[in-house]
This record gives structure tokens, C-alpha cells and sequence, in this order.
């Protein structure tokens, strides 16, 4: 097993969250970065959404997983390395660790050290043959990830990068290529991307997604607000502000809200911020795409759609990508 690599160290300070959290509730449509959400208590909430009956994603991708898992094996070379950035816990590739017989390296690309040691005790007992070769960086991070494609001898192998949970749709679009194109970049001329894709449905199934009957989403969402309360001072009073769940037929996205109840004003570190009844807080984005507005979108990343798996309902897509040359 190597050690982690560190190409930069990208501490999210206590100092950025401050900026970050000013900066979006200064704009004239109030916002703050999702990015934000996954503090332990967001990370608990968020392993509870993955197991409501109303959130399909989760259990609808594990399902095409296990049902396609040989198809998707065949379409794949042997000794394969696979990267997954942002790989968290390493749950989710495990499930495809299980699956896959060709796998000789396995590259979690994470950018908090704690997520990578995790994933790497949580693994090696699993997987005991694989090598695992850490990466500490951002993947979201164009530079960072070009220098890392030079540094590290991710060329000499066939590599496949692997990016489930629909995460693809909670960046804009514009975001979405450059990530893919980062994704390009360190699968190599001659490797695969496997990405999951939530596709357009239904508009009531995509609502209740994210705003479930136990209110779970809406403690995710509301969390923020303590995480700002608790971490920089703030005066939010949680029960002020309620959980909403909207699409935008424009964007095709899922947006989450916190809708203010009345008119209130919150203290962040002394800056003062005021609230009209009725105003939000955007929080998140979770972009729904078509199996061909998805692959329009991969052209741009200089990627080409070779293959979908789909679950019977169409609800969602694994979609294996192959760079052009
Ligand atoms: N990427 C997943 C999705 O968009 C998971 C996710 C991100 C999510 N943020 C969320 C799920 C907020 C519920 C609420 O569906």
C-alpha cells in the first residue's frame, strides 16, 4: 500500500466557511455552497436519505450494479486500476469491487485525509489482493488534477473512473464538463468513465426525492444552519426556516430551499443579514438529464456514450464513457 499523495493541501478552514457563507447570503438570491452539508451530523443524515423509501437513487444504482455487473465486466479490460474521486466512505465501490474480477488497483481520490483512511481500513480486509493506492486532491480542481495526472504513473494501466451517486448533477452543467474533462484526463487516452446519471421523471417522484414524509431531507437542509450557529457564530433560529424542495423546469434540476416564515434578520460573526417572509436560502442543485442531453453534455468533455444500463422504470443511468481521441 503507498502513502497518500499530497499534491496540495486544501484545508477548509474555518476562515473559507466564513467567506463562503457571507459571500452566498450577499447575493440577491441568497445561497449557501452544498459543499457545506457533510459535517458528521450531515454525513449521518445523509446515510439515512439513501435508505428513505422516497430517495430511489441509491438503491435503484446498486440494483443496476447487480443486475448488469457481468455485462458491465465484459465491456472492460483485465488488470483494470480504477480512481474514484471523491470516493467517501468507499461503500459504494465496494459493491463494484464485489462484482468485477478484473480489478488490480484501486485509486481513491479524496480530498479529506480522514475520508481516505477510512476508505482504506474499511477496504484492504475486504479486498486483500487489491493494491490501493491513495490520492489526496480535489478533483474539481483542473489544475490540481492535470498535475496529478503528470505525477503519478496513472498511464502505464488501463484505468476506469468511476463517479456513481448522480454527485455528476449537483454541479451546473458548465462545472459538469470541466469535471469530465478532468475525468479525461486521468482515465488517459485509453480508459473508461463510469458515471450514474438520475434521469428525468416524473415530477412528483423527483419532489417527494428530496422532501420525505419523516422529514429527514429537511433536518440534511436545516443542518447547515446549525453548522453555521454552531461554527461561526451564528443566530439562525432553525425553526424559522422550512425545508422545500422545487424543480426548475428551466434548469431541469431539483433545487432544495430554506424558506424564511416571516420577516427575520440572523447575525453571522457581525455581519447582519435580513430576511423577507417568503425569501430562501438556496442550497442545493441536483440536475436530471436525459439519456441524450447526458451524452451531448459528455461530447463536450471530448467523452463518447458507449453504453447505458438502465433500471426498468428508466429512473436512472450507469453510463460508460470512452475518450475520444
Ligand atoms: N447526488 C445525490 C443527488 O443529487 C445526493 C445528494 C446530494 C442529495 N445532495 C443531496 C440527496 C441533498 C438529497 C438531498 O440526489
Amino acid at each position: 500500500m503507498s502513502q497518500l499523495k499530497v499534491v496540495s493541501e486544501q484545508h477548509t478552514t474555518d476562515e473559507s466557511f466564513l467567506n463562503d457563507v457571507l459571500d452566498g447570503l450577499s447575493q440577491q438570491q441568497k445561497s449557501l455552497p452544498c459543499k457545506y452539508f457533510y459535517d458528521d451530523r450531515g454525513a449521518a443524515l445523509f446515510e439515512q436519505i439513501t435508505a428513505l423509501s422516497e430517495y430511489y437513487v441509491t438503491r435503484t444504482e446498486l440494483a443496476i450494479l447487480e443486475q448488469y455487473s457481468h455485462d458491465i465486466a465484459k465491456m472492460l479490460p483485465e488488470n483494470l486500476s480504477i480512481i474514484e474521486p471523491g470516493c467517501g466512505s468507499g461503500k459504494k465501490v465496494a459493491y463494484l469491487l464485489a462484482h468485477l474480477a478484473n480489478v488490480k488497483t484501486f485509486v481513491p481520490f479524496e480530498i479529506s485525509k480522514e475520508m481516505l483512511n477510512y476508505s482504506l481500513a474499511h477496504l484492504s480486509p475486504l479486498f486483500p489482493e487489491l493494491v490501493i493506492s491513495p490520492l489526496l486532491g480535489d478533483f474539481t480542481h483542473s489544475q490540481m488534477v492535470k498535475q496529478l495526472a503528470k505525477d503519478t504513473a496513472l498511464d502505464n494501466q488501463t484505468n476506469l473512473v468511476y463517479f456513481p451517486g448522480s454527485t455528476l448533477g449537483n454541479f451546473a452543467p458548465i462545472k459538469a464538463i470541466e469535471i469530465m474533462k478532468n475525468f479525461h484526463r486521468l482515465c488517459g487516452l485509453n480508459g473508461y468513465v463510469l458515471i450514474g446519471i438520475d434521469l428525468v421523471k416524473e415530477r412528483q417522484v423527483l419532489l417527494d426525492a428530496y422532501d420525505d414524509k419523516a422529514e429527514v431531507t429537511a433536518q440534511f437542509n436545516k443542518n447547515l444552519l446549525q453548522r453555521i450557529n454552531n461554527e461561526l457564530n451564528g443566530t439562525f433560529n432553525l425553526s424559522g426556516f422550512n425545508h422545500q424542495s422545487r424543480f426548475n423546469e428551466q434548469h431541469s434540476r431539483i433545487e432544495m430551499h430554506l424558506v424564511s416564515q416571516c420577516e427575520q434578520s440572523v447575525v453571522i460573526n457581525n455581519h447582519l443579514f435580513e430576511f423577507a417572509q417568503g425569501e430562501s436560502i438556496h442550497t442545493e442543485n441536483s440536475h436530471k438529464y436525459t439519456v441524450d442531453s447526458f451524452a451531448q453534455l459528455a461530447e463536450q468533455a471530448n467523452l463518447t456514450l458507449a453504453h447505458t444500463w438502465q433500471d426498468c422504470n428508466n429512473y436512472f443511468a450507469l453510463c460508460l464513457l470512452r475518450p475520444q481521441n
